[in-house]
């Protein structure tokens, strides 16, 4: 190698060093994230690919932010198919859901002929354009809405649509949602989605429980109707060389930092990035700082006291106890270990909270174990409870 060569690289070094460390905050929290903070998960990306170049269904199942959304949007990026999202999250009844998918089937295909289609709907919805954001917005009539019809014709034109054109690939994200939004929807999806052969359905869910119970079930009317995919965590070692790299040339030794910052995290996808903000922005104000992670913490859970103080006093006494006794116990609530943390409680009471802190997220419940979901939170209370 010659002298210029050893220079470029050393000068290419510099710049990418220079770029990670002055540039900006390489690492990014909060919604989905795809190239530069996406990493690993390259065995689920081939497995996402694989299952929707065939005829199957998806179905990704994985604790809140553990990259679900992210998981599917990457895979989607060497797919090149018609992409038609919706977060049920947002959904409040099943023509809205009808109007939502609809909006996007405008937003993926030529809208001259789809009009044609539309004007044979059983209930014709009104279009407009948003003057804002330029799209069509659909609208059923509320008087004559049934939900079922609307959905119905929404879903078959969107599988008509993937005879002529790419196959599409409607992605509902937050599936579970289904219960909340009508109690009879979760039947009519199946019995209009079980007749399509020209579209592939994937089904996000975070709460575990909720979606096994759907795709699951032997009596759920979703019964093996996919093919369901448990989403983990990042594994360390690899987490550990995304850290290091975006780490270098702000801290003296990324290695260590990357280390201290998943032994917190414990490798979660969205705390590991939170943290690693935190530390980023930390160096970046006081690069010579011996602490870097444990001041992060520090500022980290800061930011977060008002969040934290406002969820904890939503608890009822029971909920409270049992998180209280959570983070002084490493012992199960149901066994008599916990018991001293939750008096004479029945243990009836115990289970309902139980099942109440899962389904709002505070707790993780993993076969029969359980755990606190938000790591910062449980040392924000551990905290709090020291005084
Ligand atoms: N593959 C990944 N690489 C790095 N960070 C990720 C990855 N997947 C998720 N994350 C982190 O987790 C956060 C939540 O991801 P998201 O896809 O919204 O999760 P979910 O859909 O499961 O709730 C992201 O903002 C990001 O910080
Ligand atoms: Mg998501």
């Amino acid at each position: 190698m010659s002298v210029v060569h050893i220079l470029i690289i050393f000068v290419a070094k510099l710049f990418a060093t220079n770029i990670i460390a002055m540039k900006s905050n390489p690492f990014k929290f909060g919604t989905l994230v795809s190239d530069p903070y996406f990493t690993d998960r390259e065995k689920e990306i081939k497995q996402v690919e694989s299952i929707l170049n065939s005829a199957n269904h998806l179905i990704i199942i994985g604790p809140r932010r553990f990259g679900k959304t992210s998981l599917v949007f990457k895979a989607m990026e060497s797919i090149h198919r018609p992409i038609l999202f919706v977060d049920m999250q947002l959904i409040n009844s099943s023509v809205d859901l009808a109007s939502q998918l609809l909006k996007k089937v405008f937003r993926n295909y030529p809208s001259q002929k789809l009009r044609t289609q539309i004007r044979n709907f059983r209930i014709v919805p009104s279009l407009t354009i948003n003057p804002i954001s330029n799209e069509i917005e659909v609208m059923f009539n509320p008087f004559k809405a049934s939900g079922n019809a609307e959905l119905e014709d929404v879903l078959n034109l969107i599988d008509q649509l993937g005879k002529s054109h790419k196959k599409p690939v409607i992605i509902l994200d937050e599936f579970q949602e289904v219960f909340r939004i009508d109690k009879n929807l979760i039947r009519q999806l199946r019995s209009i989605m079980q007749t399509h052969q020209n579209c592939n359905y994937v089904f996000l869910g975070s709460q575990e429980s909720m979606i096994r119970e759907i795709f699951e079930k032997k009596k759920s009317p979703f019964y093996h109707f996919g093919i369901v995919l448990a989403l983990e965590k990042i594994p360390a070692k690899l987490f550990s060389e995304y850290l290091s790299v975006r780490l270098t040339g702000i801290a003296k030794n990324p290695d260590l930092l990357a280390k201290q910052i998943l032994e917190i995290s414990g490798s979660h996808p969205y705390f590991t990035q939170q943290l690693a903000f935190f530390v980023w922005e930390v160096l970046s104000f006081d690069p010579k700082n011996s602490i870097p992670v444990d001041q992060a913490l520090d500022d980290l859970i800061r930011t977060q006291d008002h969040t934290y103080e406002r969820l904890f006093n939503t608890l009822n006494t029971t909920d409270r106890k049992l998180m209280i006794g959570m983070v002084q116990s490493d012992a199960q609530p149901m066994s008599k270990e916990f018991s001293p943390q939750v008096e004479l409680l029945p243990v009836s009471t115990i289970y309902s909270s139980l099942k109440r802190l899962v389904k709002e997220g505070y707790l993780l419940k993993n076969k029969s174990s359980y755990s606190i979901d938000d790591v910062f939170f449980k040392i924000w209370l551990i905290r709090r409870l020291k005084g």
